[in-house]
């Protein structure tokens, strides 16, 4: 059977789990990489044995012979690569959040219709076996109706005003369009319900950070000297809290922030139902808290042969071999790259219709959190 051909779009961290992820799926080829200089782009071909490699992308995308693009770059270019990757007929998938504003995510939903092509953005974390359990645990009735939900995503890795990122300085939100849309999108696909409107407070503890004056990498955590920085004034938030109406009638509140001390990666959902709840902690994946008021509660640990309905299918080992986060990026390329070799297969990964809704989501919160009131999210 030929081997699907595809290109990854950045060499950092994203760049690099895409590409081990992509190769893990056995039927799909990375074939180029595209880096920010020739220089990246040649030492991650090297490093990773990629036939190809470039600092223009626009070189890989003439290529007929290429099936797919992985967008792994800074927010503020997924719409430009993923809209010429789709002009030259290639499937795209890109990381979250899709695009810079909700105009440009509707061009990308547009384009993607119209062309035809398969389209996915990287809402990866719907693809733990566990939340795949909370999604039917949630349809199958077992919780009764959806009350509240409750959470937070935090992390601490921007915490001092020496910590720097391209991501403090791309569009009017940080924390919430990095990880809060991880956690709406993981709510709304749980719960099958929707965010209809928000009453969010964002505040930036650090209004100048100092900026390195040359390129630091994603978690990179490095200290530096006077004479390696300069500094800057910062608009984009550290931290935010929201409390949310979901469907007609479930509540919910949520915070996320950047400046947690000691919250590595922690997005922690709990799902209160009129019959029982749900919690799940992503740095503890495996394991899910399922609590009643009448009985003991329970940790439920994955094993396919436990978990509810077919949310199996999201778990290739079996009870007791932990299954982790580079995992929900090979189970959502495999859904992807079935669905290319068999367009009329399901779509099971979210698309770019669930990325435009979740930018629909932020500016919902950046206007609430502005005008100091509650806002509808557009439907
Ligand atoms: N789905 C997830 O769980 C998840 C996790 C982390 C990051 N992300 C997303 O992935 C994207 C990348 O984030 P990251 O953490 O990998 O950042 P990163 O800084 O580690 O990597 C970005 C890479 O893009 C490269 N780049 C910059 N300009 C370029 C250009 N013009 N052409 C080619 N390459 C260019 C940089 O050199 C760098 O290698 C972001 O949109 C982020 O939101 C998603």
């Amino acid at each position: 059977m030929k081997k699907l051909s595809t290109v990854v779009l950045g060499t950092g961290f994203m760049g690099r789990v895409h590409t081990e992820a992509i190769r893990r799926l056995g039927n799909v080829e990375v074939t180029g990489v595209v880096g920010s200089t020739p220089d990246n782009a040649k030492r991650f071909a090297e490093e990773n044995c990629i036939g190809r490699s470039t600092a223009d992308f626009r070189e890989l995308l003439s290529d007929p012979s290429i099936d797919a693009v992985h967008v792994c770059t800074p927010n503020s270019l997924h719409y430009e690569m993923s809209m010429a990757a789709m002009r030259a007929g290639k499937h795209v998938l890109c990381e979250k959040p899709l695009a810079s504003t909700e105009v440009q995510a509707d061009e990308m939903v547009t384009l993607a219709k119209e062309a035809k092509l398969a389209n996915c953005t990287l809402y990866n974390l719907r693809s733990y076996p566990q939340v795949q359990n909370m999604r039917r645990l949630c349809e199958s009735g077992e919780l009764g109706e959806v009350l509240v939900v409750q959470g937070t995503y935090s992390q601490d890795w921007l915490l001092y005003d020496t910590d720097w990122n391209w991501r403090i300085e791309s569009g009017p939100s940080r924390t919430f369009a990095d990880i809060g849309t991880h956690w709406c999108d993981m709510v709304e696909h749980v719960t099958g319900q929707r965010i209809s409107a928000v009453c969010a407070d964002l505040q930036t503890f650090h209004n100048t950070r100092k900026k390195p004056k040359g390129p630091v990498e994603t978690f990179a955590g490095k200290t530096m000297s006077p004479s390696e920085y300069q500094t800057v004034q910062i608009h984009t938030e550290d931290f935010g809290a929201m409390t949310f109406r979901l469907g007609p009638r479930a509540r919910g509140a949520m915070t996320v922030s950047q400046v947690a001390a000691g919250r590595k990666n922690r997005l922690f959902v709990e799902v209160y139902g009129s019959k029982a709840s749900l919690a799940w902690n992503a740095e503890a994946p495996d394991e899910l808290w399922l609590g009643r008021r009448n009985s003991a509660n329970q940790i439920v640990v994955k094993d396919p042969t436990l978990v509810c309905g077919d949310a199996s299918r999201f778990a290739d080992l079996p009870g007791g071999h932990s299954e982790g986060y580079d995992d929900t990026f090979k189970q959502t390329f495999r859904r992807f790259y079935h669905s290319i070799a068999n367009r009329s297969a399901p779509i099971e990964y979210p698309t770019f219709e669930d990325g435009r809704r979740q930018m629909r989501v932020l500016a919902a919160v950046l206007e609430s959190s502005k005008k100091l009131v509650w806002v509808a999210v557009k439907d």
